[in-house]
């Protein structure tokens, strides 16, 4: 697939997606999201891609939510597919079997919060505005950011968030745990990689079961996580990697890990 909307990179396991409308402050239109799934498939197709970050072109936004331009095209049962299909390719990102991280570089608004709540973290510069201003429009999130918000930040603060419309800036982000670092604009892309880098060392197993087993015990209950947990441990401790990674401090020195199950 040709990208138009999207700048789509990878380099030395790093994969990086760039939303690139800069004209509409990179709203999500849907041959933008298109687009977006289409590279969130090549990647999962992708075994030497380790980590995705996704940023924004440009210095003013990360993705101002979806184009509101196209919903006023939209009958009752278009909405819904619209809003169906967000929740599809939403869902995809956060099922990445490899880390993401949102690189947020401006305004993270709507479909645009709603992307970097399925993402692993966040790293923001310090003009990065966070927010679901659907109510404005008189709409609500519909990418599943009534789900998500309340399950990061907390029922109140995320109906405060939603009812208001505000947007709170990348400090008062960081303060209630949606962003986990706050960097000037122009350090923000060198500290994502420098973490980006550091995850890359580590290995693709472990990396995959840390992940899903926290993605996955956070919606069920404590016993079923820890059961989840030990199956995940037994997977890793068994594979390659963890030969290597045990075999590697023994003998003082860096583990070489290859991401595979068998030798
Ligand atoms: N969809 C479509 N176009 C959008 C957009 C969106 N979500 N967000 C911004 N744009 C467009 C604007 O219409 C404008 O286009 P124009 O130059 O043709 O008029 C351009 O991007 C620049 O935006 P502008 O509003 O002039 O920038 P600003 O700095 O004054 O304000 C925002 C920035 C983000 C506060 C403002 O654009 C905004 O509120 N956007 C909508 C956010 C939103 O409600 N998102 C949820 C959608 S469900």
């Amino acid at each position: 697939m040709e990208y138009r909307n999207i700048i789509f990179q990878a380099e030395k396991g790093i994969a990086t997606i760039t939303f690139n409308r800069p004209e509409v402050l990179n709203a999500l239109n849907e041959a933008c999201l298109e687009e977006f799934v289409h590279a969130i498939d090549v990647i999962d197709g992708n075994e030497d891609i380790r980590v995705l970050i996704l940023t924004g072109a440009g210095e003013k936004s990360f993705v101002a939510g979806a184009d509101i331009k196209e919903f006023l095209k939209f009958n009752v049962l278009k909405a819904k597919t619209f809003s169906e299909k967000g929740h599809h390719i939403v869902q995809k990102l956060q099922e990445l079997p490899i880390p993401v991280i949102a690189a947020v570089n401006g305004f993270a608004l709507g479909g645009g919060c709603e992307v970097i709540l399925a993402c692993d973290f966040v790293y923001a510069s310090e003009n990065a505005m966070f927010g679901l201003p659907e109510i404005n429009l008189g709409i609500i999130p519909g990418f599943g950011g009534t789900q998500r918000l309340p399950r990061l930040i907390g029922k109140n603060r995320a109906k405060e968030m939603i009812f208001t419309g505000k947007m709170i800036p990348a400090a008062e982000a960081h303060g209630i745990g949606l962003v986990n670092k706050v960097c000037p604009q122009e350090q923000l892309m060198d500290e994502v990689l420098k973490v980006a880098g550091i995850i890359v060392s580590k290995g693709k197993v472990s990396l995959r079961a840390a992940k899903q087993a926290i993605n996955t015990g956070m919606d069920v209950d404590l016993e079923t996580g820890c059961r989840i947990e030990s199956d995940s441990f037994a997977i890793c401790l068994t594979s390659p990697d963890a030969m290597e990674g045990t075999k590697a401090f023994l003998e003082k020195r860096e583990a070489r890990f290859k991401g595979t199950l068998t030798e």
